[in-house]
């Protein structure tokens, strides 16, 4: 799969900008703050429905304006065409091929896509929440099911916690939260299953890539670590009941799920390294493009925001040679010498004050 065409109106500081993108890689480059991370935001929310970067959508829209329009177009045996409208006043508008759709989920496996900014070294380190997510984006790109019945889960989770901050003051709700608990646990169930088979896979793959950056050195493990076993998740919601109504909140599922690396089985977050949790969480990254194309048969678009230049000399290569199949866009803010052995078959791009011109 690939893009070969990228449009972009009022997109943050980027008024107008037409790019044809060519299937290999394409290099953006140029100095702080003038618009290379707004372009790869753009294709991601052509990719996921969302900002990589902000929940507001409004935000993206330039100061000046009340809209912006990203339109993608996409080669993939077929030719493809996302366009997304964003809107101050009214709700984002999304087309697949011309016709709206109704849901941003409904985007999910049109346009794949796997980002990797400087933030991604920090997987490791980071809050739970950041890796779940990590998850979480890349199982919804592969799994039309597993998307929905997060989105089902959440709603639950919401709803769910709402009523335990009810029954707080009126106890006499308590009566309804079986209900709650019964969906929240059906839903959950198959989000465990579904993470479970993931990150058994990722982790197959990333120590692969582990072991070539480390020339056979380091054994990299990922480990699932649910809040809940699968089968005592009903037991243990419904014995909880009194402690989730003291909180309000619940207290077990995969909302509360995380993953561990493990470095010949030292856990990474504790005993690694800066430079072994960085290792880690590009291996992680690497192994997501493998999961994709194994699950999906179709090679992903790579966009890596500004991570080369945080690598050292082993790191970028392993990466450069794990994208020599795969249409790949790179920002930097130099032509470096990693870039310079590449210029001659990329495609390159300069980007200055929101503006795009091809270079070479
Ligand atoms: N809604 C908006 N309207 C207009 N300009 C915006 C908007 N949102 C952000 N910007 C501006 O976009 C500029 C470029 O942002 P971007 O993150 O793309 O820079 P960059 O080229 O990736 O820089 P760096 O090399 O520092 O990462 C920033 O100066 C920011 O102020
Ligand atoms: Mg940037």
């Amino acid at each position: 799969m690939y893009i070969n065409y990228v449009s972009l109106l009022d997109f943050r500081n980027i008024m107008s900008a037409d790019v044809n993108l060519k299937n290999g890689i394409n290099i953006f480059y140029g100095p702080n703050a003038n618009g290379k991370t707004n372009f790869l935001e753009a294709i991601c929310i052509c990719s996921t429905g969302r900002s990589h970067r902000t929940k507001n959508d409004f935000e993206i829209i330039n100061f000046n304006k009340d809209e912006s329009h990203v339109r993608v177009l996409i080669n993939d045996n077929t030719s493809k065409s996302i366009d997304v409208h964003i809107k101050r006043k009214a709700k984002k508008g999304i087309a697949i091929n011309n016709i709206p759709i109704k849901k941003s989920s409904e985007l999910f496996g049109t346009l794949y896509t796997v980002m990797f900014s400087p933030e991604d070294f920090r997987l490791i380190k980071d809050a739970p929440y950041q890796r779940r997510r990590f998850i979480d984006i890349e199982l919804c790109q592969i799994s039309k099911v597993y998307c929905y019945n997060l989105q089902q889960y959440m709603k639950v989770l919401k709803q769910r916690n709402e009523l335990l901050k009810n029954i707080q003051k009126n106890t006499n709700l308590k009566d309804t939260i079986f209900v709650w608990n019964k969906q929240l646990v059906d839903y959950g169930i198959n989000l465990i299953k579904f993470r479970k088979e993931f990150v058994n896979s990722l982790s197959n793959k990333a120590a692969f890539w582990q072991k070539q950056i480390t020339s056979d050195a380091e054994e990299l493990s990922i480990v699932y670590c649910p809040s809940v076993d699968e089968n005592d998740f009903y037991y243990k919601i419904n014995s909880n009941i009194e402690k989730d109504i003291i909180f309000g909140n619940t207290s077990f599922g995969p909302h509360r799920d995380d993953i561990i690396f493990y470095i010949n089985n030292k856990d990474v977050k504790i005993y690694g390294s800066q430079g072994q949790q960085r290792t880690a969480a590009l291996c992680a990254k690497l192994a997501e493009i493998d999961v994709i194309k194994e699950n999906t048969g179709v090679k992903p678009v790579l966009l890596l925001d500004d991570v080369m230049s945080e690598l050292d000399k082993k790191r970028q290569n392993a990466l450069m040679n794990c994208i020599n199949e795969i249409q790949t866009i790179i920002t930097c803010t130099g032509i470096e010498d990693y870039i310079k052995y590449y210029t001659e078959s990329a495609e390159v791009f300069y980007v200055s004050e929101g503006t795009i011109n091809k270079a070479n």
